[in-house]
């Protein structure tokens, strides 16, 4: 099934792609996003688009490929673009955009490993190339850091049974055997998410890295945008949403000492501007066709200086 954009107008409406504009899409995925920027910015405006998954870069360079030298893929965790961006000779760009999160491709291919609902390996690595799997995780972490793992990205009440019914169970080799494990501890009949969603989400996000790339990004991003460019982030868990709020609630102050100092002494200077006081949610209409928009939100912010 091909990848829905989500919040793609949005996303359009307030990066605002003009000619000539260059633009950095950290989260390619199939080329969605990236192909309204280049819309957008033609006839010369061009995009820098990462990701770290191979088959999703080579899904993108099909459905892109209209559009020639004005896209350029790089297969690559976005952390590190700036030194991609170096060897471009792109010292700064006009337009930033995240679309966090696992794409339907992804989340639809179970031997990737990422869904409680079709059996495969556990896997859950964006980039095969990188060595830790989901399976080394579990099989290899102690309880402890499992259910830190599992109560600090995935938000998980049960995370210390759940921690004790993987180590019961070892070694754990499908998807479905965690599935079955969570769900016989962490089964809640008013719940209407399955329970092993909190679960899932937690080890994808430890396997790669997820919440560490995102606060080591932002900053850099920032550095990169030109005076009035845009940085847009789409979040789909409160983890994620908390760290772009808080680096753009820090950012577009001027002082950020503790309440306490009665005179600043931090001599912080805004450099954004906020764009959405409170993020921006897909409509009714856009959840009934991509359920996976459920969660998502959009968050923008502009360079001041
Ligand atoms: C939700 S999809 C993006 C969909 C895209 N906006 C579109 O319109 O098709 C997220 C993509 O980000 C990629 N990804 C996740 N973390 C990444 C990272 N640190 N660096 C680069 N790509 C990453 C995933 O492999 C996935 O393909």
């Amino acid at each position: 099934m091909q990848h829905v954009p989500v919040l793609y107008q949005a996303v359009l409406d307030l990066l605002k792609p003009v000619p000539g504009g260059l633009y950095l899409d950290g989260t390619l995925g199939a080329g969605g996003h990236t192909r309204g920027l280049l819309l957008g910015s033609s006839p010369d405006g061009q995009v820098a688009g990462f990701d770290r998954d191979p088959w999703a870069l080579d899904v993108a360079k099909s459905n892109l490929a209209d559009f020639g030298e004005r896209v350029i893929f790089i297969k690559d965790s976005y952390r590190n673009f700036r030194s991609h961006l170096n060897i471009l000779n792109w010292h700064y760009v006009d337009g930033i955009l995240l679309d966090l999160g696992i794409s339907s491709m992804q989340l639809d291919t179970p031997e990737r490993g990422f869904s409680f609902r079709e059996d495969g390996p556990l896997d859950m690595r964006f980039d095969p190339d990188q060595p830790l799997t989901a399976a080394d995780l579990l099989n290899g972490s102690t309880r402890e850091d499992l259910a830190d793992i599992i109560f600090s990205y995935g938000e998980e009440k049960l995370a210390r049974k759940i921690a004790d019914a993987i180590i019961a169970n070892r070694p754990l080799v499908r998807t479905k055997d965690l599935a079955e494990i969570v769900k016989k501890v962490a089964r809640n009949p008013k719940s209407k998410i399955h329970p092993a969603t909190r679960t899932f989400q937690a080890l994808r996000i430890a396997v790669n890295g997820e919440l560490d790339a995102l606060e080591a990004f932002l900053p850099e991003a920032l550095d990169s945008l030109n005076t009035g460019g845009r940085l847009a982030i789409i979040a789909f868990h409160s983890l994620e949403d908390r760290i772009v709020k808080r680096f753009f609630r820090k950012e577009s102050r001027d002082c950020i000492c503790p309440p306490e100092v009665p005179v600043c002494v931090c001599g912080h200077k805004a450099r954004v501007k906020e764009i959405t006081r409170r993020p921006i949610r897909p409509e009714e209409g856009e959840i009934a066709r991509n359920p996976r928009a459920r969660s998502a939100k959009l968050r923008v912010a502009e360079k001041i200086f």
